[in-house]
């Protein structure tokens, strides 16, 4: 069997970001609004009152400080809570194909590789900006790209599910190198009026360049050692937004055509889950946990994070055990433990592991083994 590596990452990051205190006072003032507004059925108990947000329940829950996003005005006008992003003519690049292009020329870059070395592109995230042409296909066209390129979802775990398919097509010989690209509108999908979970996702996008072991020139790489997959099916967080949605007018504009979950069920359910998977996954691979250097968990919720890492270590990680991002970030869904590589790889030596990790929606988990080169 081919070794892959792991020979080059990216990362686009938004330009503006967004403090807690904004997000907090902006929620406040709907709050404020909605509650006025409806003092007549709240009075008469036909409504539930809106309750305030606060910043050190958003730091104390999820471990959030602060956001990136494509837009903040549109965020944080109280009368909107929407991003602002206007639709394009066909002719121009899509917002999230400009998201994927540079994250993917940083990767690019950092294996050593031009469009001439790359054979295909999946574009793996949670949310497409539309049905077709594929996300991949745009991106393949803007970067110069020859072979073929795809679109997958699998939620928060996107990325870990496209790297076994990066793997696989270079193990069979389908494609010499893949660019996997995550782009992560994830405030479009958000209901910033929604107190639960109105502050746990951020806009980044991130890229990993994929080859085989004996052609790779970069100085960092990771060989991919093994992966492993695991759904399960739950509708504990789940979006209903979809094409079918224009065929039942009464159900345009509801909740759940946006990301809802059942907070505390996730936590309760995902942390044993995934801590038991790549316990599992470790020991298939002959790995003591003690020899794990690092853990690039997915980014969505600190406390779910140190669960994770206590249940397989019986101790706490420390900070360069598992890298935390989410406290700039917030959650960034599949590119978030693709942002932890990205950030907390160089200073590893030759030889070391590491178990990427994604988890969310489906349910669905990935564990993804690397050694440094
Ligand atoms: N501001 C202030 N208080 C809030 C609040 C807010 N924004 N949102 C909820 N609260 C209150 C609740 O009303 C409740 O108080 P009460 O018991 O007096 O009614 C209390 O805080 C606890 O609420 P709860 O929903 O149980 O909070 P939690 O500690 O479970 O944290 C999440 C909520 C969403 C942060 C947490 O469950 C979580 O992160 N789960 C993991 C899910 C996840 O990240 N999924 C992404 C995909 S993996």
């Amino acid at each position: 069997m081919k070794k892959v590596v792991i020979s080059g990452t990216g990362l686009f990051t938004p330009s503006q970001s967004i403090s807690n205190d904004e997000l907090v006072a902006a929620f406040n003032q709907w709050v404020q609004l909605f509650n006025a507004e409806n003092a007549q059925a709240i009075e008469q108990g036909e409504i539930e009152p809106a309750r305030e947000s606060s910043s050190e329940f958003i730091v104390k829950a999820s471990g959030i400080q602060s956001r990136f996003v494509i837009d903040k005005t549109g965020i944080l006008d109280p009368k909107r809570m929407v991003p602002h992003i206007a639709e394009r003519s066909n002719d121009e690049p899509s917002v999230m194909c400009q998201m994927a292009v540079a994250a993917a020329k940083e990767a690019m870059q950092r294996s050593g590789r031009t469009a001439a070395d790359i054979d295909g592109v999946i574009v793996a995230c949670s949310n497409m900006q539309r049905p077709y042409p594929a996300m991949a296909i745009e991106v393949q066209q803007e970067l110069g790209i020859n072979g073929f390129a795809f679109d997958m979802n699998v939620a928060c775990s996107s990325a870990t599910f496209g790297m076994q398919t990066a793997v696989n097509a270079i193990q069979a010989g389908s494609a010499r190198s893949i660019l996997m690209v995550n782009p992560e509108i994830c405030t479009g999908h958000l209901n910033f009026r929604d107190r639960d979970s109105h502050f746990i996702f951020g806009d980044a996008c991130t890229a990993v360049i994929f080859e085989e072991a004996e052609k790779a020139t970069s100085n960092c790489q990771w060989e991919v050692i093994s992966s492993k997959l695991v759904t399960s099916f739950s509708n504990n967080i789940r979006n209903n937004f979809g094409y079918l949605n224009r065929a039942d007018e009464t159900g345009i504009g509801a909740k759940d055509k946006l990301f809802v979950q059942e907070g505390r069920k996730v936590f309760k359910e995902v942390c044993p889950m995934v801590a038991q998977i790549i316990g599992e996954h470790l020991a298939a691979n002959h790995i003591a946990v003690e020899d794990v250097k690092r853990f690039w968990l997915h980014q969505a919720n600190l406390n779910m994070n140190l669960l994770i890492t206590r249940r397989l270590l019986g101790r706490d990680a420390t900070d360069s055990e598992a890298p935390v991002i989410l406290d700039t970030y917030a959650n960034t869904s599949s590119a978030g433990s693709v942002i932890a590589l990205h950030k907390y790889q160089e200073d590893l030596p030759s030889g070391a592991y590491g178990v990427l990790s994604s988890f969310g929606a489906g349910y669905s988990v990935g564990s993804v083994i690397l050694r440094k080169v």
